[in-house]
């Protein structure tokens, strides 16, 4: 099929590829020219395991190509996915759309034979009614029909996620375009995703109740660690315990530092900025918001209590500052609260990051990027573990750090196996 995907962030670019490996014709529409140079160059501009390869693969078997004319990829595709970002609006919750109908106006002025126009990027519940109306504005109904189709890929593990995805929703009431779409994802379907055709709507609104719900398991678990602290109870046995019942599930229940990343953040603050336009108040989103924004806060004062109270002029070592692994990411990654709150109280902070510098310490004070983990260990007081890299799981810190008596905080739990010894009055861990 001939498809083009417009806007080549994270959703755009990684379902693009993955659909001309597919054996599809993709062309991936940006703005940026430069981007799209760099593309046609094999420079990718995320941080993504697998998607360079990808990318390289598929362009020199021309079955994908980069533009940014976007009025020629229209009038060459069968089928448009509109991929651009919807973030938070200024001083709002809101989801800013512009850029979504933006695009719906380009479409709009370059529709001549029956066109599907997909909407994958992360709206509120009615935006494809809005999409629709703009368009028809300029064409009859009849050549086009707007669906939504929500991606559900998560940064770091995008191709596999797209790849197996445990479902493909389709939102749309027209049976041809529904049959089209279901023959498009039928390689998944075949290796097992349930395929769901609901009702435009119901597919935004799966999007953001699933990300909704995702955060709110975090966020009870992470709730639920506090109290494990308290009470010496293990939260990791409180997950398993919990995860093995089948009706709740085993997975996002992992405490931690904050949630963060360029996702869950906006679009539980989107929802209930819906649900208030529509006279609905989602009370539990609205808890989870506020349990997550108060946990850095949290976290820092157990920091401050493992130093004793005594943070100026310790030396604290961050291994890890993007918001998950895997990923360059720092979007509303919790470090960007620990950092400059520890930098301001007189610590003195070297970090290591796998993703190397980050821009966002750059103007805080007694902030250095370590180029090694052995350089940002080393003299330390306390030891962060603050992002679940694979680097840091196996570390033997006696010998990293020259200093006696330092502190390991270990804000995912990722030591264990006999690295770390019972009972060591040195080592913190999340919720134990
Ligand atoms: C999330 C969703 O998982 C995807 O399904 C969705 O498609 C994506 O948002 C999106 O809307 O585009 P992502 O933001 O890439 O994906 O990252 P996650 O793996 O979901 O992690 C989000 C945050 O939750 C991270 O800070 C992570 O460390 C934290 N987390 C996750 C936990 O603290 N505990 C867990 O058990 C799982």
């Amino acid at each position: 099929m001939k498809l083009c995907m417009i806007g080549t962030g994270y959703v755009g670019l990684v379902s693009g590829v993955c659909f001309a490996d597919l054996g599809n014709d993709v062309i991936c529409v940006d703005k940026d020219n430069d981007k799209i140079t760099k593309l046609k160059e094999g420079i990718i501009p995320i941080y993504e395991p697998g998607l360079e390869e990808l990318v390289k693969k598929n362009y020199k078997l021309k079955r994908l190509s980069f533009t940014s004319n976007i009025s020629d990829a229209v009038k060459k595709s069968n089928i448009i996915f509109i991929c651009v970002g919807t973030p938070t609006k200024k001083n709002s919750n809101a989801a800013d759309l512009s850029q979504i109908f933006k695009v719906a106006k380009e479409i709009s002025k370059n529709i001549k034979s029956f066109k599907i126009i997909i909407n994958k990027s992360t709206v509120p519940v009615t935006t494809g009614d809005e999409v629709e109306k703009i368009i028809s504005k300029k064409i009859n109904k009849k050549l086009f029909s707007v669906v939504s189709n929500p991606e559900f890929l998560r940064e770091g593990e995008a191709i596999r996620d797209f790849i197996y995805p445990d479902r493909v929703v389709i939102g749309t009431s027209n049976k041809k375009t529904n049959k089209v779409l279901k023959s498009l994802y039928s390689p998944l379907i075949s290796k097992g995703a349930k395929y769901i055709n609901t009702s435009r709507r119901g597919a935004e609104l799966i999007k953001y109740a699933s990300n909704a719900f995702l955060a709110t398991k975090i966020s009870f678990i992470n709730e639920l660690a506090n109290l494990c602290e308290k009470t010496d109870v293990n939260v990791e046995d409180i997950s398993i315990g919990m995860g093995l019942d089948k009706r709740i599930g085993g997975r996002f229940l992992r405490a931690g530092p904050a949630y963060g990343g360029s996702c869950f953040p906006k679009d539980t603050r989107a929802i209930v900025d819906t649900g208030s336009k529509f006279k609905t108040d989602l009370s539990i989103i609205k808890a989870v918001i506020k349990s997550n924004k108060d946990r850095s806060k949290l976290l820092l004062n157990r920091v401050s209590k493992i130093l004793k109270n005594k943070i100026r002029n310790k030396k604290i070592c961050f291994l890890g500052v993007t918001f998950k692994a895997n990923t360059d990411d720092m979007r509303e990654s919790s470090s960007i609260k620990m950092i400059p709150y520890l930098s301001k109280k007189g610590a003195k902070i070297t970090y290591f990051d796998p993703t190397g510098y980050k821009k966002e310490f750059k103007n805080f004070k007694n902030v250095y990027n370590a180029k090694t983990i052995k350089e940002a260990c080393n003299d330390s007081d306390l030891i962060i573990i603050h992002t679940e890299w694979n680097d840091f799981k196996s570390l033997n810190f006696e010998k990293l750090n020259k200093k006696k008596n330092f502190f390991i905080y270990d804000m995912r739990n990722i030591l264990q196996n006999g690295k770390i010894k019972k009972n060591n009055k040195r080592y913190f861990g999340i919720g134990k």
